[in-house]
């Protein structure tokens, strides 16, 4: 009884197997035949209830049977597996070969950010003077007085401080109106020689076509033995060359900054109409830059440099008249007005 039984049990087993394994084969996918190896092996499988009927064994039996059934689950695994590899190693080429990138096709578009214009110049004059071994030097927008005058050699009471329209934020601070400050900061903080670059923003009560009350310069200042004005027009030649071409000019033209001896504004030619005269330049033919001078001996004395060992030239870029010039920007205003249709020309 229990031999026929046991012959029973593993007739009806090798039917099983037989036609899992036939099932497995004629999967076709993957995902197919992972599904019917739940079917056939899982615990709610034929299977399960088939290997329930062992009880009926004789207890003999039973190890032999189990030994037996257990060579059978395992080949039945293996080629469960073998296949499953094989599967998915034609599905994914398949899928290599079906998705194929078209390479000419348009890229999805992006709204892209940029710099702004003032910010690009401010990257290219920093990297023109880094090139010369200048590092560069901050300073807060809210200055002490002495820092933003008294320090430059602007007593107070003295005349020249009407010259820069101040915001005052009380007796003794003020909104910084020049770059300044930056020198007497890098003066007193640091040892010479000193070739420092200084970009920032800056303040004055001034409001009309060609001014705005915030913009930004970038001030240079370089301390050493025996500097010149040679020195000075040297590097702002090489300065204005770089950013502009090299057929530029530099027009140096007498001026006065309590904080320089002697003083001077400088020009470039126009690198729009090349000193012919356009509506860029006024029909002047030059371009305004900023101002200049060598170090009054007085400014390095107050920030503890021996003038006796030390000399030094000082200079201040206006970045939105470069930016005006460079882009062939019409209008200062454009620059403070975040309108996206002029921004978004300077993004790449
Ligand atoms: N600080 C001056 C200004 O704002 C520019 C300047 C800087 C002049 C350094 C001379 C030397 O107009």
């Amino acid at each position: 009884m229990d031999q026929n039984n046991n012959q029973k049990l593993k007739d009806k087993l090798k039917v099983f197997f037989q036609s899992a394994e036939q099932a497995f084969q004629l999967a076709g996918n993957s995902s197919k035949l992972y599904e019917l190896k739940t079917r056939f092996m899982g615990s709610k499988s034929d299977l399960q209830k088939i290997m329930k009927e062992m009880k009926n064994l004789a207890p003999e039996e039973k190890p032999i049977f189990g030994k037996w059934l257990n060579e059978k689950k395992q080949a039945l695994e293996e080629s469960y597996l073998s296949l499953f590899h094989r599967l998915k190693k034609q599905e994914l080429e398949q899928r290599m070969k079906e998705e194929v990138v078209d390479i000419s096709l348009p890229g999805p578009s992006k709204n892209q950010g940029g710099l702004h214009p003032v910010q690009l110049i401010i990257q290219q004059t920093v990297n023109i003077f880094k090139s010369l071994g200048y590092s560069v030097r901050t300073g807060p927008m809210i200055e002490s007085d002495w820092n933003n005058f008294q320090a430059l050699n602007i007593p107070i009471n003295h005349p020249s401080r009407d010259l820069q329209d101040t915001f005052y934020i009380d007796s003794d601070h003020v909104l910084r109106t020049h770059t300044s400050p930056i020198q007497v900061r890098s003066m007193l903080a640091e040892k010479p020689p000193l070739a420092i670059l200084a970009p920032g923003k800056v303040f004055r009560r001034d409001n009309d076509v060609s001014h705005s009350p915030t913009f930004h310069q970038v001030e240079g200042m370089f301390i050493d033995r025996h500097v010149s004005m040679a020195h000075l027009k040297g590097t702002l030649s090489y300065f204005v060359k770089t950013l502009f071409g090299s057929n530029t000019r530099v027009r140096f033209r007498s001026s006065y900054f309590p904080f320089t001896e002697p003083s001077a504004e400088y020009d470039c030619s126009c690198p729009i109409c090349e000193r012919k005269g356009c509506s860029m330049c006024q029909h002047s033919g030059w371009m305004e830059i900023g101002g200049c001078g060598l170090m009054h001996p007085k400014v390095l004395a107050l920030s503890h440099i021996n003038p006796e060992k030390w000399e030094g030239f000082a200079f201040g870029l206006g970045v939105e008249r470069l930016a005006i010039v460079y882009y062939g920007i019409p209008h200062i205003k454009l620059f403070l007005e975040n309108d996206i249709r002029f921004l978004e020309q300077f993004s790449y």
